[in-house]
């Protein structure tokens, strides 16, 4: 599935924003230019990542210090019980999309057992698009 996120230009560098699709968070933030998308909770105590902040390549947890690599998820410190699933963001024109992973709507989605239909989000302005 993928999920509008705004304007390009709206994604400030070390900023996190949240959308919210399907019933789920992510968040979509800027590093070193680069635009990048993980789940939006955090797995140690499932506080929202959009209060967290980007540094050093880690979306840093300021409640309990837990943090995760932007490329692959991964969990950086010893707060957070597992790594994060991590999403491409690509840009169409202007805007900023996110292909959010989920294998079990994916397998789905591939064999034509689901439907697609309109989603609910968040973020005033975000669209799904199939
Ligand atoms: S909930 Fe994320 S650091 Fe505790």
């Amino acid at each position: 599935m993928k999920v509008l996120v705004g304007r390009d230009a709206d994604i400030k560098e070390g900023r996190l924003r949240e959308v919210v699709a399907d019933g789920r968070k992510y968040v979509v933030g800027r590093y070193k230019g680069q635009l990048f998308g993980m789940d939006g909770k955090c797995s140690h105590a499932g506080f929202d990542l959009v209060y967290g902040t980007v540094r050093d390549g880690a979306v840093v947890r300021p409640a309990h210090g837990a943090a995760f690599d932007v490329n692959d998820g991964k969990k950086m410190t010893h707060t957070g019980s597992k790594d994060l699933r991590v999403h491409i963001v690509s840009l169409e024109g202007d805007d900023a999309y996110i292909e959010l992973r989920s294998l079990a709507r994916q397998s789905l989605v591939t064999v034509g057992l689901l439907p697609l239909g309109p989603f609910l989000l968040d973020l005033p302005g975000s669209r799904q698009v199939p």
